[in-house]
């Protein structure tokens, strides 16, 4: 058993954050001992594996543990593209054409006619007419960041923006202002109070359509207003809604923004069934400097010809009839499943999208939470700090298309289960949390 110093229920990967010592490797000796205890004590729920296709039952397995079947919340793959019939056809028929790999970065030539078709596919579906593409969602947030601000800039981000976004800002400037989540007004706020000493440099405002951790958008309307009055550029990351709500064109096309935001950025790989990102603007001079200047696009391989097929393919069923009755379908399991797990006095944030997060609180009772959904026939992700703050532990439960009502009243049960259970074995300890007792409760 673990000692008290590592035990797996106690600390954060926050205490962990800054070790201190000469050597690279020993200081981490703390931190590889509370990992230890936390795996060969059940409480370790990341890096399993998928054993099968990612649908909505699958097998997966935990460390340590072999593969069972059941049901997935715990993929990201939206709309079900990623064993669309089509779709895996598109992809075979790319690598017979033109092999399985990119030749090089897209700057040398790492592209083929599928990234043209991709680009035009993508400007498209978004009103704008200039599209640079990434080897992963990441690169594109990180790239554009770093690529267009300098030390002497400004940003002005949400402050639960996507770690590619933080990562970016951090490493480009240090004069970075985070707003209150969602808060436009705040956002305003600082915008004005940026200007008013300075007029020379430029501000970059950065949002998301659907955080990926609370499920709610910001008023893009409103944001975009702001940073008219004030010069400044916004970028929004799509992410987790382009593709799947709305119409095809997410949060953008719901807010009446379509071609009207200045830096669309997004990921392919939650509803568009492949790894890969982009940047869409209709200012050439923004794509002309990021080709050089956005280090992810220049210096790393570009998407290889079956990742574009497959997401080229991916932007035709979405823009069909068949994609509606995917989102349509997306919809009703994610309002369902929210009902349902409401049913059982837990509690959901944001809106529906195909992200459901179920509030358990402290990392401890998240944790004993997240042993025991192991154990039932329901997949989950666990999320804990840095992932979302510190004593905000939560389920973050990722819906697909295909999902039935069957399966979501057995994963809310399971998971309604699991917060008893963990509630009961907490109960003996003394550092019972808000979330515990309000289930218990309830
Ligand atoms: C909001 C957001 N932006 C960007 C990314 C990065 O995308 P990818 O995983 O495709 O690199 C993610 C993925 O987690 C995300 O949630």
């Amino acid at each position: 058993m673990a000692t008290r110093d590592c035990h797996p229920l106690n600390k954060s990967n926050a205490h962990f954050a800054s070790p201190k010592g000469p050597s690279l490797s020993d200081r981490l000796e703390n931190y590889s001992t509370w990992i230890e205890a936390r795996i060969s004590n059940g409480y370790w729920p990341y890096a399993r594996n998928l054993a099968t296709p990612p649908e909505p039952t699958a097998k997966i397995a935990y460390t340590g543990r072999t593969a069972h079947k059941g049901i997935n919340l715990a993929v990201q793959d939206y709309l079900a593209l990623s064993t669309h019939p089509e779709i895996k056809e598109a992809a075979i028929s790319a690598t017979r054409d033109f092999g399985v790999h990119s030749a090089g970065s897209a700057m040398l030539l790492g592209n083929n006619p599928l990234s043209l078709q991709l680009e035009a596919a993508l400007s498209d579906l978004l009103h704008l007419d200039h599209i640079l593409l990434f080897p992963t969602g990441w690169a594109a947030g990180y790239g554009t960041v770093t690529g267009l601000i300098r030390d002497y800039d400004h940003i002005v981000m949400d402050q639960l923006a996507h770690a590619c976004l933080q990562g970016g800002a951090a490493a480009a400037t240090k004069n970075v202002h985070r707003y209150r989540h969602l808060d436009v007004a705040h956002a305003a706020e600082i915008l004005g109070r940026i200007r008013s000493t300075d007029t020379q440099n430029a501000i970059l405002v950065i949002a998301e359509g659907v955080y990926s951790m609370d499920s709610d958008s910001p008023d893009l309307a409103a944001l975009h207003a702001s940073c008219r009055e004030f010069r400044a550029t916004l970028l929004v990351d799509v992410a987790h809604d382009l593709g799947c709500l709305g119409d095809g064109t997410g949060q953008i096309g719901m807010q009446g923004m379509l071609g009207k935001v200045d830096i669309v950025m997004g990921a392919f790989s939650k509803t568009f069934a492949s790894n890969g990102g982009f940047v869409a603007t209709s200012d050439p001079r923004i794509k002309r400097y990021l080709q050089w200047f956005a280090n992810p696009h220049t210096f790393s391989n570009a998407l290889s010809p079956v990742q574009c097929a497959v997401v080229i393919k991916a932007i035709s069923v979405i823009r069909s009839q068949e994609g509606e009755t995917r989102r349509r379908g997306l919809l009703h399991a994610s309002t369902f499943f929210r009902a349902r797990l409401r049913q059982h006095g837990l509690e959901t944030l944001g809106s529906p999208s195909a992200i459901v997060p179920v509030m358990l609180g402290k990392d401890a009772f998240a944790r004993e939470a997240s042993k025991a959904v192991a154990d039932s026939g329901t997949f989950v992700n666990l999320v804990e700090f840095p992932a979302v703050g510190l004593g905000a532990a939560r389920f973050r439960c990722q819906l697909m298309a295909t999902h039935t009502d069957e399966q979501l009243v057995q994963a809310a049960q399971d998971i309604y289960d699991a917060v008893l259970s963990a509630g009961s074995k907490l109960n003996r300890r003394s550092d019972q949390t808000d979330a515990q007792i309000s289930v218990l409760d309830g």
